[in-house]
C-alpha cells in the first residue's frame, strides 16, 4: 500500500464519515487546538465537548488563561481527571506568554515538546491541525490501526516497536489537507478500528489489512507484558 493509496482512501473515508463540527475545528487556532489536545489526552470526544465549550468561554485567549488563578483553571476542569493535565496547560500558557509574546510556539515540534504536557503527538496534532505543516501524530488509535494494517506483534510501548510505529507514521502522513488527515485517522481509530469490535467489513483497508488476512484483528496491539 503507498502512502498515496492511503492518504487516498482515508480522506475519501473521512469526508464521508468523519467529524467535521467539532468545536476547535472552527474557528480553528493553535490555542484551541492545543487545549482540545490536552482534553482528548485521557478523554474521549463526547465527553470533551461540553467541557471545551466552557474553558473557550471562561479563558477565550492563551493570555486569559495564562492570567487565571490556578484554582479556576482546576475547577473547570473538575470531572476530567487527570488534573496535571490542567496545572501543565495553564503553566505552559505562562511559559508562552512569558517567552513566545503569548503564542504557542507552533513552528516546530522540539519548540512545542519543551512545554509542559505536550509530546511528540501531540505536538504533531497541534501543528498538523492549526498551520498545516506536516507533521506525524502517534496516539493510541493511530498505533492501534498501524499494528493491526502491518500485523506488528510485540506492545507498542516497546521502544524498537513504537520506533517502527514512528516511521510508518512519518512514511503515511501526506503534503496536503493536514488538518483533515489528523482527524482522519484519529477519528478512524476511534469510531472504526475501535479496540474491541473493528467494523472490518466496512473498512477501506480491508482488502490491505494484514491482521484482518490472519482472521483476528482484535489481537493487536498486543499489551504490555507483566
Ligand atoms: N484524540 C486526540 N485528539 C483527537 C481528536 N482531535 N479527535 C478525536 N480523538 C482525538
Amino acid at each position: 500500500l503507498t502512502a498515496f493509496e492511503f492518504q487516498r482512501r482515508l480522506l475519501d473515508w473521512f469526508d464521508q464519515y468523519g467529524r467535521h463540527d467539532l468545536p476547535w475545528q472552527s474557528p480553528r487556532s493553535a490555542y484551541r487546538v492545543w487545549v482540545s489536545e490536552i482534553m482528548l489526552q485521557q478523554t474521549q470526544v463526547a465527553t470533551v465537548i461540553p467541557y471545551f465549550e466552557r474553558f473557550m468561554a471562561r479563558f477565550p485567549t492563551l493570555e486569559a488563561l495564562a492570567h487565571a488563578d490556578q484554582d479556576e483553571v482546576l475547577h473547570l476542569w473538575t470531572g476530567l481527571g487527570y488534573y496535571a493535565r490542567a496545572r501543565n496547560l495553564h503553566k505552559a500558557a505562562q511559559t508562552a506568554l512569558d517567552e513566545h509574546g503569548g503564542e504557542l510556539p507552533t513552528q516546530s515540534v522540539e519548540a512545542l515538546t519543551a512545554l509542559p504536557g505536550i509530546g511528540r503527538s501531540t505536538a504533531g496534532a497541534i501543528i498538523a491541525q492549526s498551520t498545516g505543516a506536516r507533521a506525524a501524530i502517534l496516539d493510541g488509535n493511530v498505533k492501534r490501526s498501524m499494528t493491526r494494517l502491518h500485523a506488528i506483534s510485540g506492545w507498542p510501548g516497546k521502544p524498537v516497536i513504537e520506533n517502527k510505529l514512528w516511521a510508518l507514521a512519518e512514511y503515511f502522513t501526506p503534503d496536503e489537507r493536514l488538518a483533515d488527515y489528523t482527524q482522519a485517522i484519529m477519528d478512524f481509530g476511534a469510531t472504526l478500528c475501535t479496540r474491541a469490535r473493528p467494523d472490518c467489513v466496512i473498512c477501506p483497508f480491508n482488502d490491505v489489512c494484514a491482521a484482518y488476512e490472519e482472521g483476528a484483528p482484535q489481537r493487536y496491539p498486543e499489551s504490555k507484558p507483566k
